[in-house]
C-alpha cells in the first residue's frame, strides 16, 4: 500500500489528491490556517538546495472499481541535508489510528538508515495529535518555538509608517522584492554569520556564505516560494546593520511566512528590528494585496523580538516543536529484529 513517490513525474491527479489530504489534514489540525492551493505544489515537493535530497512516499487506498486510482490517504518524505534527514508525515483524518502513521514512518527511517544517516528531525505542531504520534515513537523534544500571526487587517497603519522611520540617523532601509541585489549578496551573508552561534532550530538552516545564499534564494524561486528582503544600510561602512526576510508561498499566498529577521550586534539599539520590520509590512500590502497574514517563529526565550512583535501586533499561536531521534532505535522500535 505504501510506494515510493517521486512528485516529478507523478501524475495530475495524484498532486490534486495530495492536496486534497493535505488541506483535510490543516482543516482537522490548524483550522485557522489557510487552505493550501495546487499552484507550484509539484515544485514545492521537488526542489532542493545543491547537495540535498528529497525521497518521498505515499499510501493510496485501493482502486474503486472502475480503473480510477484510488485517492492518497497518506504521505511522507524525508529532506536528507548534513547528518540529518528531516521528515514530514501526514495522513488522512479519516484513515488515522489504524497504524498508517506509523508505517510511513517505519518505510522512511528503513531508508534514512541504509543512507547512513545517523538521526531524524521533525516539526511537530504543538497541541495536534503528531505530539502523542512522535512521543509514542521515541521522538523527543529538542526545541521549542511559539508561532504568532499578524493580522493586517487589525493593523493599525498611520502608526506603522511611523514606526519604519524611527530608525537613528546613520542608516537607510532599502526594500528588495526578489532577494538582495548581487553586489549586496556578500554583506548580506556576513550579517546572517554574525548570529549562527545563536541559539537556533537545526531544522531551518539559514544561509551563510554568498554561493549558499544565492543556491537558497533560487530554490525558493523555483519552489513558488517569493523572498521578499527588507536591508538596513550603515551609511559609513555600507555595512549590512539589519535585515528582514518574508516569503510570499504560491501554496498559500495569502498568509506569508517571516524567516530570518537580523540586527549585527554593533547596529543595535539604533531602532532597526522594527523600522525594518515595519517597512516590510507596508511594502508587503502594495506588492502583495492578496496578502492577509504574516506567520513568524520565535523561540521563547527572545524576548526582545517577541516584545517588538506584540507592538507590530503578533498575537501568539500555538507551540511549534522540533523532536529528534536516533535513526537506529527507531528502526529498532519499528522493526525490530526477529
Ligand atoms: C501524526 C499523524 C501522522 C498520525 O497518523 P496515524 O496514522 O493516525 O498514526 P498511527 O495510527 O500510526 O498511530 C501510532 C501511535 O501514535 C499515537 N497516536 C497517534 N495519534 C494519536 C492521538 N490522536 N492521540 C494519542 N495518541 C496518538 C498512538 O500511540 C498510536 O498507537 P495506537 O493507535 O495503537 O494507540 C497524523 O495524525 C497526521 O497526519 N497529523 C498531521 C501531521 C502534520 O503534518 N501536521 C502539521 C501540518 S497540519
Amino acid at each position: 500500500m505504501v510506494r515510493e513517490w517521486d512528485p516529478r513525474n507523478a501524475s495530475s491527479a495524484e498532486i490534486a489528491s495530495l492536496l486534497d489530504t493535505l488541506n483535510a489534514v490543516l482543516a482537522a489540525d490548524l483550522p485557522q490556517d489557510p487552505p493550501w492551493r495546487e499552484s507550484s505544489l509539484r515544485e514545492y515537493l521537488s526542489e532542493v538546495m545543491p547537495g540535498e535530497r528529497r525521497i518521498s512516499w505515499i499510501a493510496q487506498a485501493q482502486p474503486a472499481g472502475d480503473g480510477i486510482p484510488g485517492v492518497i490517504l497518506g504521505h511522507v518524505n524525508v529532506l536528507l541535508l548534513g547528518g540529518i534527514g528531516v521528515l514530514e508525515v501526514l495522513v488522512h483524518p479519516a484513515a488515522r489510528r489504524t497504524g498508517l502513521g506509523r508505517e510511513l514512518v517505519r518505510v522512511a527511517a528503513r531508508r534514512v538508515w541504509d543512507e547512513g544517516f545517523q538521526s531524524i528531525g521533525v516539526e511537530v505542531v504543538g497541541d495536534t495529535p503528531a505530539v502523542a504520534f512522535y512521543e509514542s515513537l521515541g521522538f523527543t523534544r529538542e526545541y521549542v518555538e511559539t508561532r504568532s500571526v499578524l493580522d493586517l487587517n487589525a493593523v493599525d497603519w498611520p502608526a506603522l509608517a511611523e514606526m519604519a522611520t524611527g530608525v537613528s540617523a546613520g542608516y537607510h532601509l532599502e526594500f528588495c522584492p526578489g532577494g538582495p541585489p548581487d553586489e549586496l549578496i556578500e554583506a548580506y551573508a556576513r550579517a546572517k554569520a554574525e548570529v549562527r552561534d545563536v541559539d537556533d532550530g537545526e531544522l531551518r538552516p539559514s544561509s551563510y556564505d554568498p554561493e549558499r545564499l544565492r543556491d537558497s534564494l533560487t530554490t525558493l524561486h523555483r519552489r513558488g516560494m517569493k523572498p521578499y528582503i527588507v536591508l538596513a544600510l550603515h551609511e559609513q561602512t555600507g555595512e549590512v546593520a539589519g535585515l528582514t526576510e518574508v516569503v510570499v508561498p504560491a501554496q498559500h499566498p495569502t498568509r506569508a511566512d517571516q524567516y530570518d529577521t537580523i540586527v549585527v550586534r554593533d547596529h543595535r539599539g539604533y531602532g532597526i528590528d522594527r523600522a525594518i520590520k515595519a517597512r516590510m509590512l507596508l511594502e508587503l500590502r502594495s506588492a502583495e494585496p492578496e496578502l492577509v497574514e504574516v506567520q513568524t517563529w520565535n523561540a521563547q526565550a527572545n524576548e526582545a523580538m517577541l516584545k517588538v512583535n506584540a507592538e507590530l501586533g503578533y498575537r501568539p499561536d500555538r507551540e511549534w516543536c522540533e523532536y529528534g531521534v536516533d535513526v537506529a532505535e527507531l528502526v529498532h522500535h519499528l522493526d525490530p529484529p526477529r
